[in-house]
């Protein structure tokens, strides 16, 4: 309807202009003899202006539209991490192929130092089941924290060890007990982090590791704040958390800064997705599966049409022209 609307307008403006064009050819036809220059000057205007004002706007559009434009500087967006070659992000490994001691390594590191400001209440006790610790080392771990109980007969609600089906409890009451304690910024829970934030692991391991020791010059770092150029707007609220022999490891793994940022970022990453095993596992029954029934489908399909396939259909007509009927008929004796 519009592309039909605006070719008729379209239609009637060079009619107009034809118009306009001939009436100035016949009235200067009477006065002068330039006609048919005046008359070509006039056809020609329109449609060069038309094509001029549409070249015009997209020009316009392109450089209003067609440009990023970033509302934050590259400060202010945070630097970009470094690419590490995660072992449990190619699609054919899984955390437990090597990392299985990393994460369990990484829930120490998390147990040992960011839980203090973080939670992480995605995570029941029984997730950890299996992949990071036993059911007793889990059983154990719950009943070291206190839950409530649903509430008795006379309404109270009391206090009982924790059980596998509980939520590993927050460091804080509330979000307001969380930012008092952290100079009015709140430490975010963590079970969801590797996904939330641009870059992932990537992003946690080097804010985790990129702290300089001291800003460099020229940085104004705000009170209270401090300098991480990975963080957007490199003023973080959180400090160095990791420094060499933090935790010891059960493992004797050195605990080195790198080390505990590799294993709790693993770990977290887990707590993000930890179902990505069985997603991968399940992944590759399928490919097993669809790969022998496309095999089966072409085999049937190839031995259903065989018979039309191979079906050759000759048709030899009788010889009637006059020349070939005349000519001796082959015979087998030479
Ligand atoms: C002393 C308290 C404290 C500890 C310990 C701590 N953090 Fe934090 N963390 C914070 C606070 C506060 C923020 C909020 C920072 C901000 O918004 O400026 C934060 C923010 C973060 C963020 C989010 C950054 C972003 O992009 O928004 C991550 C990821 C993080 N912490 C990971 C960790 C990990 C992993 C550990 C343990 C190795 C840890 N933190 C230990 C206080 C802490």
């Amino acid at each position: 309807m519009l592309a039909r609307s605006v070719l008729r307008s379209a239609r009637s403006v060079g009619a107009t202009a034809r118009n306009v064009a001939s009436k100035t050819a016949s009235r200067s036809a009477s006065t002068t003899s330039s006609a048919a220059e005046g008359a070509s000057w006039k056809t020609n205007a329109l449609p060069i202006g038309a094509t001029a004002f549409a070249a015009g706007t997209v020009a316009w559009y392109a450089y209003v539209a067609g440009r990023d434009v970033d509302a934050m500087t590259p400060a202010e967006e945070g630097l970009h991490p470094t690419q590490y070659p995660w072992e449990h992000a190619k699609w054919n490994k899984t955390f437990d192929s090597q990392a299985h001691g990393s994460l369990r390594r990484g829930f120490q590191v998390y147990r040992e130092v960011c839980a203090s400001c973080h939670s992480l209440s995605r995570i029941p006790y029984r997730s950890l089941v299996g992949k990071i610790m036993t059911v007793d080392e889990a059983k154990a771990l719950a009943e070291e924290n206190e839950y409530d109980t649903e509430p008795n007969d006379e309404g109270e609600i009391e206090k009982r060890p924790g059980k596998l089906s509980d939520y590993l409890p927050g460091p804080y009451k509330n979000d307001e007990a969380a930012r008092a304690a952290n100079n009015g910024a709140l430490p975010p829970d963590l079970s969801l982090m590797v996904k939330a934030r641009h870059g992932g692991c990537d992003y946690i391991f080097s804010l985790l590791t990129g702290y300089p020791e001291e800003p460099p010059a020229g940085a104004v770092v705000p009170e209270g704040l401090n300098f991480n150029p990975y963080f957007p707007g490199t003023g973080i609220a959180m400090a160095r958390v990791l420094y060499d022999d933090l935790v010891e490891y059960e493992d004797e793994t050195p605990a080195t800064t790198s080390q505990m940022a590799k294993d709790v970022t693993e770990f977290l990453n887990w707590a993000a997705e930890p179902e990505a095993d069985d997603r991968k596992k399940m992944g590759w029954k399928v490919l097993a599966v669809t790969s022998v029934l496309t095999a089966l489908s072409i085999w049937v399909k190839r031995y259903k049409w065989a018979s039309v396939k191979s079906r050759k259909l000759v048709y030899n007509p009788p010889i009637k022209s006059p020349i070939l009927s005349k000519l001796p008929k082959p015979t087998n004796k030479s």
